[in-house]
């Protein structure tokens, strides 16, 4: 911890959200001085009174143990003043994002982050980009802000490079600190100093791409083949479906072989990553006129999935003989995957918007998610209280301790459970028994 080069030890990350928070924490753990800088103000003012929703855990300790320890050492801070933590800093990591929008891509964020950092560089600042972004972005676009704004040449007065951000949100201080990662700078010299920087979180191989442009590109098509997949294990289960088995079985066996690595199929999906992937591949693709109809179509699929989901739990029902419109239906997980409190992009609210644009009464219970929705409720017992029809969508911890009795004694007669988790699939003979349609994805 001690050992850290005085030139590295002082480092602002711009945007406290689902990676900088966590990265900024697993600078200050390991004894530098760090300003989280972020522009919503009651974000940056709950996290210095040690709150944040986020379920992250290290060696024991949760994510809201790290940071009240970090803020009492005085490790680490957050700030709106982007300005102060320029001045105090000379390495600076940019995890702002890209949001997308319809389908386009929003630059504003990332643009004006770069700007305000632009403005106020020192001489000998080291900045790297580890958003997500369109391949090219580092180098076209917020190379010449930075240059133009602080009026000095990238790679001789100050040093910049770019390090893909590999996370998976619920593992994030694991995956910084063992997780393989990759960077490019825009000379030589960039990139050393920011693999210098980068490994005292990152404690395996911190591997040095030839180009900016190689970690860019090499990022989003992790995210987008994933995306395929999931697009192809969702034509797996529609077949399967058909000829009668269990596709989460399929899979695990499948799986098996050595070479083979199947996601599994959900009710969508859902988050900042994937779904974004194919957006940020495109407006590329366009320029070089190259075509990405397989990728396209994957996208177009995924997109749809909440609405296959509600046309399976319509059918499931019809076969209850009842029908969708004024159907009350409990959901179970509202988070854009299993064990997050993450709630962007998150396909069980897509689905929960389409049954209410049918009619459908629901009442939506996950105890990790934070923000409120007027279908949202506090327990299990008021989501399900005679209910016609449940909806697993997304797994929560609490969600393992529901007792099977207490679903079947709340729930209405010749109800339906449509489970896209494979929660239940344990008791689906007990369900079965007590005369419950139970169905997986
Ligand atoms: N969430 C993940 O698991 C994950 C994993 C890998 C990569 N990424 C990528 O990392 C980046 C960040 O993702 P995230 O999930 O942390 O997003 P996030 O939305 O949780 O956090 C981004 C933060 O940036 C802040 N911000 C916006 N403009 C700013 C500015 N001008 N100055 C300072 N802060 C500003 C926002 O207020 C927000 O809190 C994205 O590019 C994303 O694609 C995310």
């Amino acid at each position: 911890m001690d050992n850290i080069k005085e030139s590295l030890r002082n480092v602002a990350v711009f945007g406290q959200g689902f990676v900088g928070l966590p990265l900024s924490l697993s600078f200050a753990m390991r004894g530098c001085n760090v300003y989280g800088v972020d522009v919503v103000e009651n974000l940056v003012k709950d996290i210095n009174k040690g709150i944040t929703h986020h379920k992250e855990a290290f060696e024991g300790r949760t994510i809201q143990e790290i940071l009240k320890e970090q803020l009492e050492e005085k490790r680490y801070r957050a700030t709106t003043d982007g300005v102060l933590a320029l001045k105090e800093c000379n390495n600076i990591v940019v995890t702002v994002g890209i949001p997308i929008i319809n389908g386009q891509h929003d630059l504003t964020d990332l643009v004006e982050c770069t700007r305000l950092i632009g403005k106020n560089l020192k001489r000998e600042d080291l900045v790297v980009i580890r958003s997500t972004v369109i391949p090219g972005t580092t180098e076209e676009i917020l190379l010449p802000i930075l240059e133009e704004e602080s009026g000095m040449k990238a790679g001789i007065d100050f040093y910049l490079a770019y390090s893909s951000e590999r996370i998976a949100e619920g593992k994030a201080f694991e995956e910084f600190a063992y997780m393989p990662t990759v960077v490019a700078g825009v000379n030589e010299e960039s990139a050393k100093r920011a693999k210098e920087l980068l490994e005292i979180v990152c404690k395996t191989d911190v591997l040095i791409a030839s180009s900016i442009k190689v970690v860019e590109t090499a990022k989003v098509f992790e995210n987008v083949q994933r995306d395929v997949n999931i697009a192809m294990v969702q034509e797996f289960a529609r077949f399967t479906e058909a000829l009668g088995i269990n596709i989460f079985e399929v899979i695990k066996v499948a799986n098996t072989h050595k070479r083979v690595n199947l996601l599994v199929p959900g009710p969508g999906v859902g988050g900042y990553c994937i779904p974004n992937a194919y957006h940020y591949l495109e407006p590329k693709a366009k320029e070089l006129g190259v075509n990405l109809d397989i990728l396209k179509l994957s996208r177009e699929k995924n997109a749809k999935l909440p609405e296959i989901m509600v046309n399976i739990m319509e059918k499931l029902l019809r076969g209850a003989g009842k029908t969708i419109e004024g159907a009350k239906i409990g959901v179970l997980g509202i988070a854009m995957k299993d064990y997050s409190n993450d709630d962007r992009i998150s396909p069980p609210i897509e689905i929960i918007k389409i049954l209410r644009k049918k009619g459908a009464k629901v009442l939506a219970y996950d105890p990790a998610v934070v923000t409120e929705y007027p279908f949202k409720v506090n327990s299990l017992e008021e989501a399900i209280k005679d209910a016609e029809g449940i909806m697993v969508l997304a797994k929560q911890k609490e969600f393992e301790d529901i007792k099977i009795d207490d679903i079947i004694g709340s729930l209405q007669k010749g109800a339906v459970i449509f489970d896209t988790k494979n929660l239940f699939e344990g008791f689906k003979d007990v369900l079965r028994d007590a005369g419950i349609i139970y169905k997986t994805i």
